[in-house]
């Protein structure tokens, strides 16, 4: 299970990546606007910081406009992934672009016939958007079900990666669901960590402990060493 953070806030990126659990990142033009910065510059910095895999999307909407700029943009890093849009055009572009080694991920995937389409054009990865079936009232996690079963049936290689992702329990399902990958804005990633009894019982790990003898971990243990080096030598 790998867990990317959906975002091209460099800040956001810094401290999730500062936590050693950060497997990779996803962007899209509408996150790469509320940045305000230079794509290419923020795509550099996105991927020395994360060392793993970073969708970047292309914006073109015909297939030769697709391969040319999937051709400049993963000259930036060996980590880019090439986001493609759902789409013929976008189909037809994963194809030559999986031929040629480029990882790419293919994205607004709402439906399981759109996401065996990817698979079949040798997406790394399909990105269905659960949030946003399920601001239609429909269910994201049934159509997260449905691709991931369909692709373990016929041993598709592309990885699931969960898209959309809103809040805490949408990681639960997605991981519930065998989701390869899920991917969330940061304020979800960070709130995965959050228990209210883990909260509790560090206050009472901290407040028994104020009874234990001495000045603290660090004057006790190196009291304790050099104690026992004395007494060795
Ligand atoms: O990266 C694409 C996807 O995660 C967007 O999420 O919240 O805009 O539906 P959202």
């Amino acid at each position: 299970m790998k867990l990317f953070i959906d975002t091209a806030n460099l800040d956001h990126i810094r401290e999730a990546a500062s936590w050693g659990i950060l497997d990779g990142c996803t962007t899209n033009p509408s996150l790469m606007a509320k940045e305000g910065r230079d794509f290419a510059e923020t795509i550099a910095e996105i991927c020395d910081i994360v060392q793993g895999p970073v969708s970047a999307e292309v914006v073109a909407q015909d297939t030769e406009g697709m391969l040319r700029e999937a051709r400049l943009v993963r000259q930036i890093s060996e980590h880019v992934v090439v986001k493609l849009p759902m789409s013929w055009a976008g189909i037809a572009a994963c194809r030559v672009l999986s031929d040629e080694d480029t990882r790419t991920n293919v994205t607004l995937v709402f439906s399981v016939n759109q996401a065996i389409l990817a698979a079949k054009a040798g997406a790394t990865y399909v990105s269905p958007f659960i949030g946003r079936i399920d601001d239609q009232g429909n269910d994201g996690m049934g159509v997260l079900s449905d691709i991931i079963t369909t692709f373990n049936n016929y041993y598709f290689e592309t990885e699931v990666l969960a898209a959309s992702i809103r809040h805490q329990s949408h990681v639960l399902d997605a991981v519930r669901l065998g989701s390869h990958v899920a991917t969330m804005p940061y304020t979800v990633m960070k709130k995965m960590i959050q228990h209210p009894l883990t909260d509790k019982g560090n206050e009472g790990f901290l407040r028994d402990w104020a009874t234990v003898p001495g000045d603290g971990i660090e004057a006790t243990v190196n009291e304790f060493l050099s104690r026992r080096d004395k007494a060795a030598s």
